[in-house]
């Protein structure tokens, strides 16, 4: 039996937290401080693990992933999903408004909407009752794949409706459209922390989100920075009618909670509409996602659903594309670059070209299957993309201007850092050298580790980090530590104070925290979020590298894959050894009890009422060692009543009157349920 009370204050927390969800991530505009978020998200963690009847599939704690699927299912859309006509010029929008006019009575006046066409992928968003219940992707138009528990983890995506305590009711039946994606700051940050973990990058931010939503893992999914923009009600059952106009419509999804594009500007006349998206070719920058064109939309939709749709489109919108930032150059050389796990992966060296004013001389060729199925060789003029600040792209060769002097690529069959054979596994794309002694990966693992997201060592460049492995100096990061000055002196470029200054660097960082010592450790899949998770959970280093696969995934957060690449990572002796000398130099290995998490009682007040299975004074010090305070009266400052055995009944009155939820003494260990326990005092 779950106390009212506490189901009282589950619902008020996830109002709260619904609400400042929407305040941070679609308004960008919050109310409260991350630490004080975080003492709202806790405490209703720990009420739903005191009360796992409680957890609903749209609490805001279910954004951290479900358990993998085999497969995606299929879903039928409620209504077909449908894509849009092309046209890249003024004369094309013209054509498009009088084909459309000859279908309309001869006085139609017609109004538009403009908005940007954002380069993602298109998903369907069910809501019953304003609860997030199904989430598709586009599939063939008709049908797509159920990816719910992935899209949940989507921060923008209201999993409840309203999502402001005075926003609109929801109706019982509504399904939306609209574009998940990947900002361009996102992506690179994303596509930078993928390649420093030699892990997949991606060639744009289109990819990388419909890489992440497709993952059947959707603790993957938690982890990349995904994004959400609403456009359409695809469906919608009950009353109010639903809104009848595009201006409405976004209108609408915003009140009731839905991020939807910044830019959406409505027209009378379609000359305005021209010159606005030639305007916005030269701005598509100033968007924080990338866009590849314009849609215009009839703003009136009885108009726009009466024109039809022809084929898998509708008349009553086009999209506007943006001429593509191409440019043809020659290409030089393929280069071969070696990552931190061995990953190697080419690129091109071109002859400088400019592409939308910037001058690209270098650009990625993926990977070697790349190069192979579109044939591409040096010599070869090739056709170069630049896409947003992605990093430029080949996107394939001008066979018909080749001269036969071009070379066909053979992908080399040794290292080019270290000379040994490479190892590629059938069906996967990666080629691998994998000697770990191999001087480029060394390098990579040591850049990772001085990296600003992991230990922060400013005095420790790339190269810098060069120099120490090509003399030997270094192996893996654990020989940072043991570097002294008179090691350095003389070698290039380095003078005393320089020497001393990169010793200092490094043992300055023997104070960083676990989190970071883990993040530049380098285990797949563990970026600085997972290092956080995973050092809150186990508190030390010896205590991570003794989990089980099984004992990680049980922590909220840690799909199977994270799982087992800790379990991997730490039963290589090579980083046993590694951990051993970060130890012998003093490196932390280990949280003090405060920080190895938030006390989990923190902010929170008892009072304590009635006989418990122990003293009620011993009682009140496990609260206490949890970071939770005890005071003797019931009073609006007070967070839970703890009742045992007959109660006093003034204490429960005045706890009903005031709303206090009242909580029994299993409760209140689930309550402290995360935390390690504080020692008992002897009775
Ligand atoms: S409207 C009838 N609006 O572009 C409604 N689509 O080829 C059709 N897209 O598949 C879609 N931004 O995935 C619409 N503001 C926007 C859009 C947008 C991106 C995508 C959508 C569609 C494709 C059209």
């Amino acid at each position: 039996m779950v106390p009212e009370q506490v189901r009282r204050r589950v619902q008020e927390l996830r109002r709260e937290i619904h609400y400042h969800n929407h305040r941070y991530y679609v308004l960008n505009d919050p109310v409260v401080t991350d630490a004080e978020y975080d003492a709202l998200m806790m405490e209703l963690r720990q009420l739903e693990a005191a009360y796992p009847d409680l957890v609903t599939p749209d609490s805001p704690t279910q954004r951290v992933g479900a358990p993998p699927v085999e497969a995606f299912e299929r879903v039928r859309h409620p209504a077909p999903i449908i894509s849009l006509d092309n046209t890249f010029s003024g004369d094309d929008i013209r054509a498009w408004r009088e084909r459309i006019g000859r279908l309309l009575p001869p006085s139609t006046r017609l109004d538009y909407v403009v908005e940007p066409k954002i380069d993602g992928l298109s998903v369907v968003l069910h809501y019953r009752d304003g609860v997030f219940v199904l989430g598709a992707t586009r599939g063939d138009g008709e049908r797509g794949e159920n990816i719910t528990a992935n899209l949940r983890t989507v921060r923008q995506l209201p999993l409840h409706i309203p999502a402001r305590p005075d926003g609109p009711a929801p109706p019982p039946y509504l399904v939306v459209r609209g574009e998940a994606h990947m900002t361009v700051r996102d992506f690179e940050s994303f596509n930078r922390e993928q390649a420093e973990r030699g892990e997949k990058t991606f060639a744009n931010p289109r990819n990388a989100a419909a890489g992440s939503l497709r993952q059947l893992d959707s603790s993957i999914t938690a982890s990349r920075p995904l994004s959400l923009l609403c456009y359409t009600v695809v469906a919608y059952e009950g009353e109010p009618a639903p809104p009848s106009t595009q201006v409405e419509t976004l209108a609408y999804l915003a009140g009731l909670g839905f991020p939807v594009p910044q830019v959406a500007v409505h027209f009378d006349d379609l000359e305005s509409v021209i010159a606005f998206c030639q305007e916005w070719v030269g701005k598509r920058d100033t968007l924080p996602y990338e866009i590849d064109g314009m849609v215009i939309k009839i703003n009136d939709l009885r108009v726009a659903a009466d024109l039809g749709i022809v084929g898998r489109t509708p008349r009553g919108a086009i999209a506007f594309k943006f001429p593509g930032r191409e440019a043809t150059t020659v290409l030089r050389e393929i280069r071969v670059n070696v990552g931190r796990i061995g990953t190697l992966t080419p690129y091109a060296v071109l002859e400088p070209v400019s592409i939308g004013g910037v001058t690209v001389s270098r650009a990625t060729l993926h990977n070697f299957d790349y190069i192979a199925a579109n044939d591409i060789r040096e010599g070869d003029r090739v056709i170069v993309k630049r896409a947003g600040d992605v990093i430029p792209q080949i996107v394939r060769p001008i066979v018909d201007l080749r001269t036969g002097a071009e070379k066909p690529y053979v992908m080399p069959d040794r290292c080019p850092a270290c000379g040994e054979p490479v190892s590629k596994t059938a069906g996967e794309v990666a080629v691998y050298c994998v000697n770990a002694a191999c001087p480029a990966q060394v390098a990579r693992r040591i850049e990772h580790f001085a990296s600003r997201g992991a230990m922060d060592i400013e005095t420790l460049g790339e190269k810098t980090v060069a120099l120490l492995v090509d003399r030997g100096l270094v192996e893996d990061v654990g020989d940072l530590y043991s570097l002294r000055a008179e090691d350095l002196v003389g070698l290039e470029g380095f003078a005393e104070k320089k020497a001393e200054n990169l010793v200092a660097g490094i043992a300055a960082s023997k104070e960083r925290s676990l989190s970071r010592v883990l993040t530049g450790l380098g285990i797949r899949h563990v970026g600085g979020i997972v290092a956080d998770t995973l050092v809150r959970h186990f508190g030390s280093i010896d205590a991570l590298a003794a989990a089980t696969a099984e004992e990680l995934q049980a922590v909220e957060g840690i799909g199977p894959a994270i799982a087992q690449a800790v379990v991997d990572w730490f039963s290589r002796p090579r980083n046993r050894r590694v951990i051993e000398k970060l130890r012998r130099a003093g490196v932390r290995l280990e949280e003090e009890m405060v920080e190895a998490g938030p006390q989990p009682l923190a902010g929170l007040t008892f009072v304590i009422t009635g006989t418990l299975s122990r003293p009620r004074q011993q009682v009140a010090e496990m609260i206490e060692g949890w970071g939770g305070k005890v005071t003797g009266s019931v009073s609006a400052r007070t967070s839970y009543l703890v009742v045992g055995e007959s109660p006093g009944g003034t204490k429960c009155r005045r706890a009903q009157e005031l709303g206090v939820p009242v909580i029994d003494e299993a409760a209140l260990m689930a309550l402290a349920g995360g935390a390690k326990q504080p020692p008992l005092p002897l009775e």
